[in-house]
Order: C-alpha cells, then structure tokens, then sequence
C-alpha cells in the first residue's frame, strides 16, 4: 500500500508507538486520523502535527464511536486504506496473590480493550476498505495490529495482559483468511519493550527486572520511531499477511511458539521465513487432527499467509529485527494488585 497521499487510522495514536507511528505515515505523505479517547492527547497531537492529522476522540471498545471516528475521518481525507492498532492497556496483577484472587472487573477491562477493541476496530474498518477500488495486486486496505512478547512469553502478573495478546495473535491469521477474498492484508507486531508511558516509566525506574541494563543488546529500550518504522513497512510490502512478523518475540519465545504451532514463525533450515498453511503440520508428515487433516485436503483456495522472504533486503531487516527483540526477555516480578503501566484508560 501507498502511503503518501492514502489515509490512515491509528488507534491509540496519541501517546508512544502510536503516535511515532501517525508521524512516520504523516512524514511519508499520509493523511492520518488518530483515534484515542477523548481525554488523551490527541487533540493537542493532532494540532502540532498540522492539518493531514485529524484526531477522532473514541473508545476502540464502543461501536458507534468508532463508527463515527471513522466516518469523521473517511469525510475530511477520503476512502480509509490502512489501519494501524495501538490503543492499549497493561495492569499487573497476579492470579492469587496477597490480596486474594485476581480482579476479574480488571482482567475483563484488560480484554475488553486489548483484544475485543482490536476486532471492533479490524471489522468496522474493514467493512469501509473493501468498498475501496482495488489497487495493484488488487489490494483494497492494510491492518497492522499490535500484540507483545507477552503473548508467547507471559510473566508473572500478565494473565490478562497475555491473554489480551495472545487473543490478538490468534485471530490475526483467520482474520487474514476472512479478508483474502477483499484484498486486506493483516498483520500483528509483538513488540517486547518500548519506552513509552505504557512500560518505559516503570523500565526506566528498573522496577521489578526490568531494567534495561539486563538486555544484552542493544542494551536499552526500543524506541517508537523503531516500532513506526516496521508498522510502515508492513503496510508499504504486500507480500507480509496473515501473521505476526517474526523476529520481534523474544528468542527464548521462538522455540515454544514454534512447537505450539501458532503464528508466522516458521524459520526454515535454510533461513527462509515459512507461514504455516491451513491444516498443515507442526513438523511435516500428518497433520496433528482429524478436522486439520480434512481441511487441508478440501480447501481449494491457496493459504493466505504463505509465503517466503527471499528478498535479502528483506532477510537483513529480520536479522536486525531479531536484534531488537532482545529487548523483550526480562521477567515482570510485580507484585499482585500493583499496575506497573498506567495509561489514560487504567488511571
Ligand atoms: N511500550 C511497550 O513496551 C509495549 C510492548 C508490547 C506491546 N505494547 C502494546 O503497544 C500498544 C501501544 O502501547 P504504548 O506503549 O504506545 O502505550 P501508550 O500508553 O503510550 O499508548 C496507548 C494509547 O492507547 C490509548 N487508549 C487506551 N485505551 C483506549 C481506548 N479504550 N480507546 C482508545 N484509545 C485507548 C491511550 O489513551 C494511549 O494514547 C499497546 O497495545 C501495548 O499493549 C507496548
């Protein structure tokens, strides 16, 4: 997808990862529509950025106001061709801990944001793309979303946070499937951490251990402008779809996402990336059901979500993705009921 002069819609746009990301697409002659809650800062985002950036206040969790952002944006710039999912929310919070069981107002707050304003945002975009003309390789939009290393590698306190994540990477690939026939491609970030006012605060304090000394390199937090660079790239290369990138899990991560099956994080012996297809195998021969084995046989259409990188531009940039998930590997030791990330939606 062609950034300049296409517009846009970043979620959560006016705070970290979103933001650098509405200032990359901006930079790149995007138009863009931060959509955050209203008390964010997205307003006073909106006016430094200049007039290719429309803030639409909205809770990614309600229907009609995302609606309505989306309209609203879709009316100043035209027909919507990306969308970028950053609105999030994290707690720390054990199962059972000292103050008794886990809180379950805030593990479904935690999905209730995370996981299901993701979907409400993917689908009502969605349903605006594909009334979009197509464009070459009859592509009509593109969805980036944004899950985290805790998906794959949750530590302790991060039940909901992890189960909001790995909701997310689950999804990505039917979702993909769904939206093959319209031509949208979907794909999901698992960042591991970012200074931002999500985890930064906290890493910065080395809270817990999380400071940043302990990541072996580079040795320091990743940086949104890293983030917005790959969101970019996602929606700028048409051949990434229907999964989430590999190289940004940590690599203590790969071999038990490997072995779960999940995901686009298949690296061949020969150092080509492999997406798994439908039904397809955890490691050759049978495929692991009866129901994978009856849909692999009875599925006509090609998998969505297969392909391999051969580009060595492209295997350079994963090498040097793979450097930054580095960062991701240090455990979360907060204690129960104690937020480590407050974010305008949790405070
Ligand atoms: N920073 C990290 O280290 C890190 C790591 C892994 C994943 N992530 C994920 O990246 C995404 C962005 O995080 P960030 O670090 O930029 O955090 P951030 O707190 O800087 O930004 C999150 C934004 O989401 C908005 N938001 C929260 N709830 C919302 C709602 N209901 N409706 C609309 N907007 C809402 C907030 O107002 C804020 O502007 C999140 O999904 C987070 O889980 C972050």
């Amino acid at each position: 997808m062609k950034i300049d002069g296409s517009t846009f819609l970043v979620t959560g746009g006016a705070s970290g990862l979103g933001r650098a990301t509405v200032e990359r697409l901006l930079a790149h002659g995007g138009r863009v529509a931060i959509l955050d809650l209203e008390r964010s800062a997205g307003a006073q985002v909106a006016a430094e950025l200049g007039p290719h950036v429309l803030f639409t206040p909205c809770d990614v969790t309600s229907a009609d106001n995302v609606a309505a952002a989306m309209d609203a944006a879709a009316g100043r710039f035209g027909p919507i061709r990306g969308l970028v999912n950053c609105a999030g929310v994290a707690i720390a919070e054990k199962t059972h801990g000292k103050r008794g069981p886990h809180d379950l107002g805030s593990f479904t707050f935690v999905i209730q944001v995370n996981l299901i304003g993701t979907f409400n945002c993917i689908r009502l975009a969605a349903a605006r793309m594909a009334q979009n003309d197509p464009g070459e390789d009859g592509e009509r939009g593109v969805i980036v979303n944004t899950a985290s290393v805790a998906a794959f590698d949750g530590q302790i306190g991060q039940a909901a946070y992890s189960a909001s994540k790995g909701g997310v990477v689950g999804m990505t690939l039917p979702i993909a499937r769904d939206l093959a026939e319209v031509g949208i491609r979907v794909c999901t970030i698992a960042p591991g951490l970012f200074d931002t006012p999500l985890h930064g605060d906290a890493a910065r304090a080395g809270r817990g251990s999380r400071s940043p000394a302990q990541v072996p390199f580079p040795s320091r937090l990743g940086r949104p402008a890293e983030y917005a660079a790959l969101a970019c790239h996602i929606i700028e290369n048409v051949m990434l779809n229907g999964g989430d990138h590999p190289g940004w899990t940590a690599p203590s991560a790969w071999p038990r996402a490997r072995r779960a099956g999940s995901g686009a994080r298949c690296r061949r012996s020969d150092g080509r990336v492999e997406l798994p297809r439908v039904g397809a195998p955890a490691r050759g021969g049978r495929s692991s059901t009866p129901s994978a084995r009856r849909t692999a046989r009875g599925s006509r259409r090609p998998a969505v979500g297969r392909f391999t990188i051969t580009i060595p531009a492209c295997e350079f940039r994963l090498k040097w993705l793979a450097c930054l998930s580095e960062v991701v590997t240090i455990p979360d030791e907060s204690p129960n009921g104690v937020s480590l990330a407050s974010t305008s939606a949790s405070s």
